[in-house]
């Protein structure tokens, strides 16, 4: 039994590892285009556009959290060039790319905390806990995003 559970999380191990290197840049922009759902639902919710849902918020919040955690490993050496937009200066200032990462981390991790199991109960303590993380989006892009062309 334990050997058969041994090579089956090696196999996922070794199924997550060629995704990774086959297409690292399609990877992180679906990571992104999940961050840019919730983020537009988040909105949404913060313009009043939508009424406020702590299901719905608790969801755009985790979303966040596992982007965060997983994104940094889907910038290997060389997927500097393809259609990408992430810039040159993730790969030549990798200290500064890890540090504004660790920031998006933290800052979602409290999100989630700040959460609770339910979701945050009203849209102000939503906006409260949302707020840092999205911060984020633009602090990271400025330094490590191309423009559009
Ligand atoms: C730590 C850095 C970092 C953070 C934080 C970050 N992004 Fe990004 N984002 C990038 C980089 C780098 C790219 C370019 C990826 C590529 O083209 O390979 C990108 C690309 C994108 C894209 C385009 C994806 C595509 O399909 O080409 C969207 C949309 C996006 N980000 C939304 C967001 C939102 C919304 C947030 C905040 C919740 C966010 N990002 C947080 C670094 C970041």
């Amino acid at each position: 039994m334990k050997k058969i559970a041994i090579s089956f999380s090696f196999l996922l191990f070794s199924a997550a590892a060629v995704t990774a290197a086959d297409d690292p840049i399609a990877v992180r922009q679906a990571l992104m285009q999940a961050n840019a759902a919730s983020a537009g639902a988040a909105s949404a919710m913060l313009k009043g556009e939508m009424d406020y849902n702590p299901v719905v918020a608790k969801a755009a919040i985790a979303t966040f959290h596992s982007t965060a955690e997983a994104m940094g490993d889907f910038f290997p050496e060389g997927s500097n060039v393809g259609e990408t937009r992430a810039a040159p200066a993730i790969w030549e200032n990798p200290d500064a790319f890890r540090e504004t990462l660790a920031k998006f981390r933290t800052d979602a991790a409290a999100a989630v905390e700040a959460s609770g199991r339910d979701g945050p109960a009203d849209l102000e303590a939503f906006r409260l806990a949302v707020m840092p993380v999205l911060s984020n989006c633009s602090a990271c892009h400025e330094n490590f995003r191309l423009e559009d062309d």
